[in-house]
């Protein structure tokens, strides 16, 4: 990278030079986050009769917008130094949220896209705020990579990234951990800023509290909407997937956040005991409809995520050397990721019984 740059103008012309964050959100590599599309005519269907009472109280909520002027620049908003910022720093930063932006857009896309094909008054309503919310969200992190130059261009994405198919029961699994997810990590980024405000390298991270507010209402809303058929947590088959989606969504996660060492040592952060903290707080909130929960304490845990990074590690290396050295490396470190995530899916899960009433409230 040319260290040279001293107006901005000149900054944000190399800044677009080194990151095509259009490329960068269109990427549809294993671990980037996806753009989902589902059968809309089965989502549509669903009745919530069986949740009525929480459902109506949940809806009653989001329809009150608690955060309606939230998501909005104001004086908390200090002045960026992305001139000073370390080139390091700087691009494993972008990184983070070009690929934030995109999962927050891929929600709002998926969620819009039901709204419009449903008939069912109770799923459109639901989906119109949901898509409400993510598009404040994604909208939000894209005025951050504005002022580095470097906006993501939505509309065009919506054309431009492939759309993965997933049967509606994948969607409510994954979906409902991607949103619980969302929760645990906007908020343990946050206690830990909200203890260490030296370590806070830019504004965006003021706003997470009531931002994980809104990802903890979604994630309630997939709850509920899994509670109105027993035979998706319940059954045999069921249960093997949601122990998939867990082992996956969590192995994912630790693979990404392992590949932002400088990023994580700005915020003050060990990625090892973050992503942990995360899976804990995630897995305490999954026991809500989830019938288990990862034992992430496993002495085979933490190895065969490690083992599992450092196979992807070596298929990027691969994939950027050439001849056979590439399909060959590709070849056995995509073995050795997947033998990982076998071992990681094969640790006994802590089984656990989900209490009567579904509905939490956001704790921590
Ligand atoms: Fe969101
Ligand atoms: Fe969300």
């Amino acid at each position: 990278m040319n260290m040279h740059a001293t107006t901005h103008e000149e900054l944000h012309a190399e800044l677009a030079g080194n990151f095509d964050t259009n490329a960068m959100a269109q990427d549809s590599a294993l671990l980037n986050p996806r753009f989902y599309t589902t059968d809309f005519d089965e989502l549509d269907a669903i009745d919530v009769t069986p949740v009525r009472a929480e459902w109506d109280k949940l809806l009653e909520q989001m329809k009150s917008d608690p955060n309606k002027g939230h998501f909005k620049k104001n004086a908390d908003w200090d002045k960026v130094d992305w001139e000073g910022m370390d080139p390091k720093l700087r691009a494993e930063f972008i990184d983070f949220l070009v690929s934030s932006c995109t999962a927050e857009f891929s929600g709002c896309v998926l969620y819009k896209e039901m709204k419009r094909r449903g008939k069912n008054p109770d799923i459109c309503e639901l989906f119109n705020y949901m898509a409400r919310d993510e598009a404040r969200h994604a909208g939000f992190i894209n005025d951050a990579l504005r002022e580095a130059g470097v906006a993501v261009n939505l509309g065009f994405l919506t054309k431009a990234k492939k759309y993965t198919y997933f049967r509606p029961k994948f969607i409510y699994y994954a979906t409902y951990l991607s949103e619980k997810i969302g929760y645990a990590r906007y908020i343990t980024i946050y206690r830990h800023l909200e203890a260490n405000p030296d370590q806070r390298f830019h504004p965006i991270f003021k706003w997470f509290r009531e931002w994980c507010n809104d990802e903890f209402s979604h994630g309630e809303a997939f709850a509920l909407l899994m509670r109105t058929d027993p035979k998706l947590t319940e059954s045999f088959v069921n249960k093997l997937w949601i122990r998939f989606f867990l082992t996956a969504v969590y192995s994912t996660m630790y693979v990404r956040d392992h590949a932002r060492p400088a990023f994580h040592e700005a915020l003050g952060v060990d990625i090892d005991w973050y992503d942990q903290e995360v899976f804990r707080k995630t897995s305490t909130i999954a026991k809500q409809v989830f019938p288990m929960e990862l034992d992430i304490d496993h002495p085979r845990w933490l190895p065969n995520l490690k083992r599992m990074e450092r196979a992807f590690r070596k298929m990027e290396a691969a994939e950027r050397s050439g001849g056979m050295g590439k399909a060959i490396g590709k070849l056995t470190a995509g073995a050795q990721a997947a033998y990982a995530f076998a071992a990681l899916y094969l640790i006994p899960v802590k089984k656990s019984t989900p209490p009567a009433s579904v509905r939490l409230e956001p704790s921590y």
